[in-house]
């Protein structure tokens, strides 16, 4: 594999080499397997865990990153990203991009010559998927888990349709009428999961999705460039809440899942995200340890 844009390229042999190598390095975190390379990150918006977990990780593996502000570069404004994507690659020895237009990402992809990394964009976050199915590994094993997602079917439910089908987790999806995931990803995620007999299941339904989950996972409800959505959103979300009495559905060692930034009170209560059945701040650590098995195997050769 030459990029990571989506986990639906990914061959199943391929997400569990990446499953494999970040358990390894999460026990031996210091590598040398990047000296002397670079990985450009350029970010058209905001972001906590993605670009500091990139940051730490290429130093931990003897790399570095250099970070571009959405204002340097004017991706396809200053210049055409062709362009930018030429200039980079003679530079760098990788570019994680994060963008609004996935069309974007892919374009910058065509004409990259090293490996451009999907660091979010509004159709996907591979990385964010990758290291929740670790964690769901990690903490529940993999056999016979259903997983609940209920929220908006955005960028983060379709990179977690793709994971869970690749790695054999059975998702239920509840979403609010006219939210749930795209048809374009719902095809080929369905596709996945013939592969694997996962089972996906769409519903409009919170109660139905969390009865007997082991995992909850939410996402925001408006997520990043939705903001004039926010008030909106809020109403017809309303009842998508995970609060403690939607989780008593769930199994009683259940975790809860959120990739975070989370609005609490919105689309989680306090109650549930600090109780102790929460493993977000163990699912965003894990960002750090699967993105450097992403990094290893695309820029170091592993
Ligand atoms: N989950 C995630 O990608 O967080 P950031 O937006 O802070 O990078
Ligand atoms: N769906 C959210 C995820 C943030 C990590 C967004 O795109 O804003």
């Amino acid at each position: 594999m030459k990029d990571f844009i989506s986990i639906h390229d990914l061959s199943i042999p391929e997400v569990k080499k990446i499953l494999d190598l970040a358990a390894d390095l999460k026990k031996n975190p210091i590598q040398n397997w990047l000296h002397g390379k670079s990985l450009a990150l350029i970010f058209e918006k905001p972001s906590t865990r993605t670009r500091v977990s990139f940051e730490a990780g290429m130093f931990q593996l003897g790399g570095t990153t250099i970070h571009l502000s959405p204002n340097a570069v004017q991706l396809g404004v200053r210049e055409s990203i062709a362009d930018v994507a030429r200039t980079l690659s003679r530079y760098v020895e990788g570019v994680m991009l994060r963008t609004f237009d996935h069309n974007d990402l892919l374009e910058f992809a065509k004409f990259a010559t090293v490996p451009v990394i999907n660091g979010l964009s509004d159709l996907l976050h591979p990385c964010q998927a990758l290291a929740d199915v670790f964690t769901i590994k990690e903490k529940k094993g993999l056999k016979n888990i259903k997983v609940a997602y209920i929220g908006d079917g955005n960028n983060v439910c379709h990179s977690l349709m793709f994971a869970c089908a690749k790695v054999g987790l059975n998702l239920t999806i509840a979403t609010p009428k006219g939210f749930e995931p795209q048809a374009k990803i719902v095809k080929p995620a369905f596709e996945d999961a013939q592969q694997t007999g996962v089972e996906i299941d769409i519903l409009n339904d919170p109660v139905m999705a969390a009865s007997g989950a082991d995992v909850i996972y939410t996402d925001v409800w408006a997520s990043m460039g939705q903001e004039k959505e926010v008030k909106s959103r809020k109403s017809k979300f309303k009842s998508f809440q995970i609060n403690q009495q939607l989780v008593k559905l769930a199994k009683p060692d259940y975790i809860f899942m959120h990739c975070l930034p989370a609005h609490r009170g919105l689309e989680v209560t306090d109650e549930v995200i600090d109780s102790k059945n929460s493993a977000v701040f163990d699912q965003a650590e894990n960002r750090l340890h699967v993105q450097k098995a992403i990094l290893a195997m695309l820029l170091g050769g592993k």
